[in-house]
């Protein structure tokens, strides 16, 4: 659906240059929800605005449902660009116009007769729970009010993707869920493929299929969002993880007279009770010292940090029935480094 194919953007001024992203390969699938993460400056609204080709790429090819955007003159370049929605963080709405004209403005472009554009209008403020708001202006509206007008003006030209920088970050966490939700909602009606950049980890968790970490214009890590959450690689990824979930007091393992793990799971795992029967049948037993439960998108996951007391056979042969039911068992050292089991 969407391919970038070695893309690096260089920004060029009289003074000097600058590289943004640097060489970065990606498929996107149809219909999937793909967030791009990392740290402020770590290039993930140039890629993303390469990706309709905002920012042209200094070298690479993008190319959508096979067609090489790259390669377009203006003219093609702007039709095929009404196939790929964007929304931003501070919405860019025009001030001066009703929540109607702003929603009907890519429509007016479009030279789409006025009474069709009208109705189109309607059916988009319906879709996103704005009904009744034709004759509002955006300073009447709160953040999420306008961020919905944003996405219903960026759907009405009915496109395939829709690109979203940040269209959370300056809400607060109420309206950040039900943007998400509606999100995850025109996501299902309207089969669109939806790629999301942020800088939370908690937004990737609860809306994203897969995800990319970016890191000085590259993307160091990937992977379905449960594997990268659950098993981050790199170092970035396990900050970006920490800012999260930062438990304000991790228990001092020095302290714990038994070997500890980390235990995930992901999936039905999560709701049955492993560990006691583990325990059980290995004639062990475990305390839980810290630990998360929640949900990936649709999906139950949980990460616990498990002490496991017994002699040293009961323990071994408790980690590999752990492993054998389908958990991740990962020794944690009294320093929380990671030890091979
Ligand atoms: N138009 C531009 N001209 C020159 N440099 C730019 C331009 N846009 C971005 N940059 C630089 O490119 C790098 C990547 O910027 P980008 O905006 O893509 O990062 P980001 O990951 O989206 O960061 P943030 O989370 O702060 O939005 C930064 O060093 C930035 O200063
Ligand atoms: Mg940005």
């Amino acid at each position: 659906m969407i391919s970038l194919e070695r893309i690096t953007k260089t920004y060029t001024s009289r003074k000097q240059s600058l590289t943004a992203v640097r060489d970065v390969s990606l498929q996107i699938e149809r219909g999937e929800i793909f967030g791009l993460i990392g740290y402020s400056g770590a290039g993930k609204s140039t890629l993303l605005r390469c990706i309709n080709l905002l920012e042209r790429p200094t070298q690479g090819q993008v190319r959508i449902n096979g067609q090489d955007m790259t390669a377009l003159g203006n003219r093609e370049l702007q039709q095929a660009r009404k196939k790929i929605g964007m929304i931003f963080q501070h919405f860019h709405l025009l001030h001066s116009a009703t929540v109607a004209e702003n929603v009907a403005f890519p429509l007016r472009l479009a030279k789409v007769p006025k009474r069709i554009a009208m109705e189109k209008v309607h059916a988009l403020l319906d879709l996103v729970g704005l009904r009744g708001y034709e004759k509002h202006y955006p300073a009447q509206l709160s953040g999420g009010q306008k961020q919905r007008v944003a996405i219903a003006r960026a759907l009405a030209n009915d496109p395939d993707v829709l690109l979203c920088d940040e269209a959370t970050s300056a809400l607060d966490p109420d309206t950040t869920q039900s943007i998400l939700d509606l999100l995850l909602d025109i996501h299902d009606r309207l089969n669109l493929t939806i790629v999301l950049v942020t800088h939370e980890m908690s937004v990737i968790q609860r809306v994203c299929d897969r995800v990319a970490v970016m890191d000085h214009g590259n993307i160091v890590e990937i992977g379905r969002v449960a594997d990268v959450f659950l098993h981050p690689q790199h170092d970035v990824t396990r900050r970006l993880l920490q800012t999260e979930n930062s438990t304000s007091s991790s228990p001092a393992l020095a302290d714990v007279a038994a070997p500890v793990f980390e235990v995930t799971f992901v999936g039905d795992t999560t709701y049955a009770p492993v560990l006691s029967e583990v325990a059980r049948a290995t004639d062990s037993t475990f305390s839980i010292l810290e630990g998360t439960i929640g949900t990936l998108k649709d999906v139950p996951y949980g990460k616990l940090l498990v002490a496991w007391h017994g002699n040293r056979r009961a323990v071994t042969a408790a980690i590999s029935e752990l492993a054998a039911r389908g958990c991740g068992v990962t020794e944690i050292s009294q320093d929380r480094t990671t030890v091979e089991v």
